[in-house]
């Protein structure tokens, strides 16, 4: 059956024509060149939160997540409890509301390592493999829309597990460059479709239906996106054709991907941008690689006066 054609648009001043969409591209893209020219060393933090320079480390990292989409930290010292020490970093930075994973390592974290061989590393994450360009829980329902995730290293891996991060905002740029179409398509609240998951590890979720592009409550940019092919269909032909250019600006505007390779003690906080991880290799020479993953339905804020 064919579809009926269909109007989507985003406000201002994401909307793509407006005077305040121009003045928001020149903005966003100087931005990009700014982070580029500056070193984007990692915001330098105690873990306990209690030297007087963190409350200014961390109104700075919220503020590089805001702009860039991501932010680096680096813990000074070593924490006793690193799941407490995380959970607390993250509840200064807002992030209270999590969405659990398979692994739960407590404080709504997720401990991230290679599971292959048992239940849980029949999922991707918990595996030593590559994943591909993604935002976190793009199959989540509209009330748990994810707006950050965080990693914490524990141990990296003896070779590989680099992150690479794309803010989706550029691509929405891009999108909009070639042909405003594509965009109109992607923000289609029907533009994507994920199949009911049932299984023994607790997920039960029937279809859903999302869009790739769509306004957060409180008027940000969000984004839900997945290069996999499996376990997801596209509302019509042209939406799968407008997702898999999307796909392709991600990979060839490799100017824009930031990698990098956490070492224990260091993390990122994100405004659930598009990342990748690469392939990874333990080596029984040394600790096998840990991260602690946090995933929030609020975005980060850091209230200075608190
Ligand atoms: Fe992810």
């Amino acid at each position: 059956m064919k579809s009926t054609p269909r109007q989507h648009a985003l406000r201002k001043p994401y909307d793509g024509k407006s005077k305040d969409y121009q003045s928001w591209k020149t903005c966003r893209l100087q931005l990009h060149d700014k982070s580029h020219s500056t070193d984007t060393e990692p915001c330098l933090l105690s873990s306990s939160l209690t030297d007087p320079a963190d409350r200014s480390a961390l109104g700075s990292l919220c503020a590089s997540v805001r702009n860039h989409g991501y932010a680096r930290y680096q813990w000074s010292d070593k924490p006793a409890e690193v799941i407490k020490a995380v959970e607390q970093l993250n509840t200064a930075l807002s992030l209270t509301l999590h969405d659990p994973g398979v692994v739960q390592a407590g404080g709504g974290l997720s401990l991230l390592e290679d599971k292959s061989g048992t239940d849980q590393g029949s999922f991707i994450p918990y595996t030593s493999r590559a994943m591909g360009w993604h935002t976190d829980g793009y199959y989540n329902d509209t009330a748990h829309t994810l707006r950050s995730f965080t990693l914490h290293c524990i141990n990296p891996a003896a070779s590989g597990g680099e992150l690479s991060l794309l803010d989706y905002e550029l691509i929405l740029i891009a999108l909009y460059d070639e042909d405003p179409e594509l965009v109109r398509l992607l923000c289609d609240p029907q533009s994507m479709m994920l199949p009911a998951n049932r299984d023994s590890l607790g997920h039960d979720r029937p279809d859903r239906h999302a869009a790739v592009f769509f306004i957060n409550a409180d008027g940000q940019l969000g984004a839900r996106f997945t290069t996999r092919t499996q376990n997801i269909s596209w509302r019509t032909e042209d939406t799968l054709a407008a997702a898999q250019r999307m796909a392709e600006l991600i990979a060839d505007n490799s100017h824009w991907h930031q990698t990098v390779r956490l070492e224990a003690g260091q993390g990122v906080i994100t405004r659930n941008i598009l990342h990748r991880r690469q392939a990874f290799t333990d080596d029984e020479s040394c600790p096998r690689r840990q991260m602690l993953r946090g995933r929030y339905t609020q975005a980060p804020e850091f209230n200075a006066r608190s």
